[in-house]
């Protein structure tokens, strides 16, 4: 059993509209693509943020470049229209390089959110191969004796073995290809690093630190501190977001009980935050001092509604997870999408990116977008 959260005034969002609003943003998002010339020049293939009143386009090989196409293959998901999956092609097509990229832990965000749906989607035996050889780059990362993936190099000389929270949802990539190879190498990298983020990357309260660093020869934790969040001690938001996906999935992937054990325990350390703002969309980190004159995180909001959708089909009876997505997915619709035809056409305003670098404050982003479609299609299931 566990505890049902309070949602006052819970509200059920009109899936049917939102999705049409939605599309009508991203034709306005397709027209602002067109219009970017010098993108095009810059190899730059993916929508990822507005700042700055800049639209900003990125490369294959940014973390995010797989959102947008994920985006083209929900909507192809909801409305069978064969305009969404042309589109969802082409652009899923122009990040397919990165799976031979072994320089960052992101290819389980880059290649399952675009190949992964489309895989899921076409059965389509090209997008099979795309997966599986990004499972094989991502592989590369492991260490046996610290027992994870490496997320970042470009910290090298900082930190020696760096494990961000976020790592966790990059797992997904590696369950599916043992689904479909067989070959169990990929699932047993998953669950060692998953078992391993358990053991370290958590506090008694289940919020969890941003980076862990290891030790490789010894497979020893070094420290404990933050990269994106207000402090080393802090619990950035989207970082406790990641975490509760991440465990669901991992349970919905693996059967273990700890892992639903530990996705339960980071959703109430996330509903029952004392900073959290009625409409459950959280401020940046939850221990910003400066608390409630600080930006929020509407991707937080997105990617926690998600996961609870699913996690509320595996939690014990009492929960009222699918309530309180449904009233995080109502509080994103009615007042954190943009106007007609704003931000450049991106979906949602509000999300923080990098604060503590001073980047991406308040503004609209593509991984945003994407959770905010996923928990759209979910709260129908
Ligand atoms: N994975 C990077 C972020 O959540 O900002």
């Amino acid at each position: 059993m566990v505890a049902a959260f309070s949602i006052a005034n819970a509200q059920k969002v009109n899936v049917a509209k939102a999705f049409n609003n939605a599309e009508m943003q991203t034709a306005v998002l397709l027209a602002e693509i067109k219009n970017d010339t010098l993108a095009a020049k810059k190899n730059q293939v993916s929508p990822r943020t507005v700042e700055n009143g800049q639209f900003k386009m990125v490369a294959s090989n940014d973390w995010t470049s797989g959102f947008f196409p994920g985006e083209l293959w929900y909507f192809y998901e909801y409305t069978k229209d064969k305009k969404w999956l042309d589109l969802a092609r082409i652009y899923t097509d122009k990040i397919k390089k990165e799976q031979f990229n072994k320089g960052t832990h992101d290819l389980g965000f880059m290649i399952y959110c675009s190949f992964g749906n489309g895989y899921r989607l076409t059965h389509d035996t090209a997008y099979r191969s795309v997966i599986i050889q990004a499972a094989k780059s991502l592989s590369t990362r492991f260490n046996p004796v610290a027992g994870v993936i490496k997320s970042w190099d470009h910290t090298d000389g900082k930190w020696k073995y760096p494990v961000i929270i976020d790592n966790m949802m990059n797992l997904e990539l590696l369950f599916e290809t043992t689904k479909i190879t067989g070959d169990s190498s990929f699932y047993k990298i998953a669950v060692s690093h998953a078992n391993t983020t358990m053991k370290n990357h958590y506090r008694p309260d289940f919020s969890s630190w941003h980076v862990v660093d290891y030790d490789i020869q010894t497979g020893k934790v070094i420290q404990k501190v933050t990269a994106q969040g207000y402090s080393d001690e802090s619990a950035w938001a989207r970082g406790q977001a990641w975490g509760l996906y991440g465990f669901t999935m991992c349970y919905r992937e693996t059967g273990n009980k700890a892992y639903l054990a530990q996705a339960n325990a980071i959703a109430h350390f996330i509903l029952t935050n004392k900073t959290m703002p009625a409409d459950l969309v959280p401020y940046w980190d939850y221990n910003d001092p400066q608390i409630p004159n600080v930006s929020r995180d509407a991707s937080a909001a997105a990617i926690t509604a998600s996961a609870l959708y699913e996690l509320a089909k595996y939690a014990p009876a009492g929960n009222n997870y699918k309530q309180v997505a449904d009233k995080i997915l109502y509080s994103l619709t009615t007042l954190y999408t943009s106007k007609p035809g704003d931000n450049k056409g991106f979906i949602l305003e509000h999300s923080t990116g990098h604060r503590p670098a001073k980047s991406e404050i308040d503004v609209p982003i593509n991984y945003a977008d994407y959770y905010y479609l996923e928990a759209l299609l979910r709260s129908r299931k």
